[in-house]
């Protein structure tokens, strides 16, 4: 499987529609404000007595997890419900592929059962690019993770919420904290925080949970958690992935809460206003202190609620651009 960025062409129809979303890199800021201007108008379907309009009556969409999930594989089930089509959710462990098949002899099954959307999480990077090059055309890929790679609906609710919070981007300081060596969704924010002109972004962590080409990705690098803070309008908490972890990248968790663990008093470093995120699942006194995630400044449950409204978004601007002609 290929780990190169997908290219504008594969994600989007020749008139710049849509298709696939399996990565941030190459979309045209244009894009991504379509996507959070579209997933706007989607967030009021959660508040009303019928949730659901009927975008997608008649379409099927698949969910293929490979790796485990709670928010990710559920928000796009309610997305697709929301959206008015029918969701098959794919139990992996108890699929063919127990018993051999491929994984692309398990795509051409579905595709033959009419599938109008794959929804793909995978643990080796490229996987849904790799889907995305093998599937006929119609079926679009949205990619829901793929190793270290990229989490793009993840980033993408991460800037509604930033959006929603600070009113844009411009002149905005934003810091992520923790372990971007192993995050596919600290690669995918930066990407979307830079296309969306995001004025800083900063990574902070020790050497050794930092990637060997971290300057390339465009973040201004911190190793101490305190300076990294300093007036940043909004702090974001990574995962502490210790089942990506080959070897001792840390002495203990203990010592990386000590040195970068998110508490309230570390936080007046950062701006007065400052929101914390934490795109889950949190590890509570390890990254992120329990009274700050549950505090009045933590966003991150309303980070759940608007990803529903984002996958909407992504699920119904991707069947819009293969249904365009133009594919
Ligand atoms: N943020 C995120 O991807 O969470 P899940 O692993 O629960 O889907």
């Amino acid at each position: 499987m290929t780990t190169e960025p997908p290219s504008s062409e594969v994600q989007l129809t020749p008139g710049g529609r849509l298709r696939h979303f399996l990565a941030i890199e190459n979309l045209p800021r244009s894009l991504l404000t379509e996507i959070l201007d579209t997933a706007a108008g989607f967030v009021s379907v959660g508040d009303r007595s019928v949730k659901n309009v009927p975008l997608l009556r008649g379409k099927t969409s698949v969910n293929l997890f490979f790796e485990p999930s709670t928010r990710t594989r559920t928000t796009f089930e309610l997305a697709a419900k929301r959206l008015s089509a029918d969701v098959l959710n794919m139990d992996i462990a108890h699929s063919a592929t127990s018993k051999g098949e491929s994984l692309l002899d398990m795509l051409r099954n579905l595709e033959a059962m009419a599938s109008d959307l794959f929804v793909v999480r995978h643990a080796d990077s490229g996987a849904a690019h790799f889907i995305a090059r093998h599937v006929t055309p119609n079926v679009a890929i949205i990619n829901a993770g793929d190793g270290r790679h990229a989490h793009p609906t993840q980033a993408m609710l991460d800037m509604y919420t930033i959006r929603h919070y600070k009113g844009g981007f411009e002149g905005l300081t934003v810091a992520i904290v923790g372990d971007v060596l192993h995050s596919r969704v600290a690669r995918s924010q930066i990407n979307a925080l830079l296309t969306l002109g995001a004025e800083e972004v900063r990574v902070i962590a020790p050497r050794t949970l930092l990637p060997a080409d971290v300057e390339a990705l465009g973040a201004r690098v911190f190793t101490e958690l305190e300076p990294g803070l300093r007036d940043a309008d909004v702090v974001m908490a990574l995962r502490l992935q210790r089942e990506r972890m080959q070897s001792a990248l840390l002495p203990s968790e203990g010592e990386f809460y000590r040195l970068y663990g998110l508490n309230e008093d570390r936080l007046r470093h950062a701006h007065p206003q400052a929101i914390v995120m934490h795109p889950g699942p949190m590890n509570r006194g390890v990254e992120i202190d329990s009274g700050l995630a549950d505090g009045e400044r933590s966003v991150i449950l309303h980070q759940v609620t608007f990803g529903i409204a984002v996958r909407m978004a992504v699920m119904s601007m991707c069947v819009s651009g293969q249904e365009s002609g133009e594919v």
